[in-house]
């Protein structure tokens, strides 16, 4: 079953007091010297005069503060530093150093190091290259970091991960416009990015599987704050890059689940990177089967059916293994064994298909079905690929998880294109969060700008008029290839 949600936020030790004024004053010294440091670093190599001239006033600073108390610890509590656990309390003059100080770390996901002993010039040195180095938003910086340290000899140093407080995370998250930008951003990187790993694996050469985790990690902070953005990117189907389309849009399903399902951050990053390579042994398939227009003859389909297989020997051979986790390797294997076993490849014993590979498998099943192919030029419309899954529950999918779909892309799937009984057409955004009124999604309406873009006019269809009857409903669902409407306009 699934890992645990993600961990309670600790809550900060907040001693009472003022701090002293020395010690005030030194904390202030401090934060101004990190500021500049952090600044200088990025501008010049370690080897730099600039650089050596003012590591050495660092060091006198960070040096008096360990002596005087033995060792130090900076730490971020929401927006303010906290030194030796005592609030930091920021100086006018200091409001820049302050302010930069906690973006870059926040930004790097570092909140608090600890320095248990004096330093050298070396271990500064190291320290700050080491943490303008680190990539913004990942969350292995903490990890990375400690690693690095320790590569380098330097035990005296620790670094923790920022900690994010109960009712905070609204001022830490991004705004709707700039979550759609971003989505956009990752959306689309992530296809690139696919497209890479799957050309350097044909071609036997080296594909940076961690790169496509980071990116994964940006989907999953995405989906956490809020699915519909990244789910309605799905409704982009890109005829010509149907497999790097067709893995993301795996990828942003499966995970959409995965969150309902209260997976950990990680397990959730492990999924959304199953779903991304859940068909890279495809990769090993000849072109003539792979884009072939018309349905595959029996040998054909032979060699198909080969392609979880392949998919497993692929990551087993990948030279980042390290980032592989077995469920991921087990994902891939089940994608296409179907609940009862059906599928392939064919097993000599009976075994469970794993959580990963059922998950992939509803989603892979919807995207395949709702997108055109070469030999199926109109696909299933969102609502028929329900229906169609609906028929087979419990014998191919997992009637939960199934469940747990349906109630995410709702009885009127996003993406679906719906008459209003105002004879608007709408097509639907987002589902209603309530299970009784599922058939009430929020819409945008089909309209034109002047200059002839898809106009974006949100509408709740839970809105009610003065007498409390509902403004608006769905009459039913219309196909969009018949009505030539573009639905992955209304989404980008
Ligand atoms: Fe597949
Ligand atoms: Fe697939």
């Amino acid at each position: 079953m699934p890992e645990s949600a993600i961990q309670a936020p600790k809550v900060a030790k907040r001693p009472s007091g003022a701090m002293d004024t020395d010690l005030s004053k030194l904390g202030n010294n401090l934060v101004t010297k990190f500021h500049v440091l952090m600044r200088i670093s990025q501008i010049y190599d370690s080897k730099n005069v600039a650089l050596h001239q003012f590591i050495k006033e660092c060091l006198q600073t960070i040096n008096t503060l360990i002596k005087r108390e033995g060792s130090l610890s900076l730490k971020i509590v929401k927006d303010d530093f906290f030194l030796n656990e005592q609030r930091l309390p920021y100086s006018v003059e200091g409001f820049t150093s302050f302010k930069y100080l906690l973006t870059q770390w926040k930004n790097r996901l570092i909140g608090e190091v600890i320095f248990k002993g004096p330093l050298d010039e070396k271990i500064l040195k190291e320290f700050i290259y080491t943490l303008i180095n680190l990539e913004e938003g990942s969350e292995e910086n903490v990890t990375l970091f400690s690693e690095q340290l320790v590569n380098k000899g330097i035990s005296m140093i620790e670094v923790s991960p920022l900690e994010v407080f109960e009712g905070e995370e609204g001022a830490m998250t991004l705004q709707k416009e700039d979550r759609h930008e971003v989505a956009k951003n990752v959306f689309f990187e992530t296809i690139g990015t696919i497209k890479e790993v799957i050309t350097h694996i044909k071609g036997k050469q080296y594909a940076d599987v961690r790169k496509l985790k980071r990116l994964v990690q940006k989907a999953v902070r995405l989906v956490m704050e809020d699915e519909s953005i990244l789910l309605g990117m799905t409704t982009i189907k890109n005829y010509d890059e149907y497999t790097f389309n067709h893995s993301v849009n795996v990828s942003i399903y499966s995970l959409a689940i995965g969150r309902r399902l209260g997976f950990s951050r990680m397990t959730l990053t492990e999924l959304g990177v199953t779903g991304l390579l859940h068909d890279i042994g495809k990769s090993k398939i000849p072109r003539e089967v792979l884009n072939k227009p018309a349905p595959l003859d029996e040998g054909e389909w032979g060699v198909m059916k080969k392609h979880s297989l392949m998919g497993v020997e692929i990551l087993l051979n990948l030279k980042q293994l390290g980032e592989i986790n077995p469920r991921m390797v087990i994902g891939i294997f089940d994608h296409h064994l179907k609940n009862d076993l059906s599928g392939y490849p064919k097993l000599f014993r009976k075994k469970e298909v794993g959580l990963f590979g059922r998950i992939i498998q509803i989603a892979d099943s919807y995207d395949a079905m709702t997108t055109p192919r070469i030999y199926k030029k109109i696909p299933f419309t969102p609502e028929q690929a329900l229906s169609l899954l609906l028929r087979e529950r419990g014998v191919h999918y997992d009637p939960i998880l199934l469940k747990i779909f349906i109630g995410l892309v709702g009885i009127h799937p996003i993406g679906s294109l719906v008459l209003l009984n105002t004879h608007d057409l709408g097509i639907v955004y987002k589902p209603h969060p309530e299970p009784k009124l599922i058939d009430r999604p929020t819409v945008i309406l089909v309209a034109r700008d002047e200059k002839g873009g898809a106009k974006k006019e949100f509408v709740d269809l839970t809105e009610t008029d003065g007498r409390g009857q509902f403004k608006r409903s769905v009459i039913k669902t219309l196909d969009p290839y018949k009505y030539h409407i573009d639905i992955a306009k209304y989404f980008l």
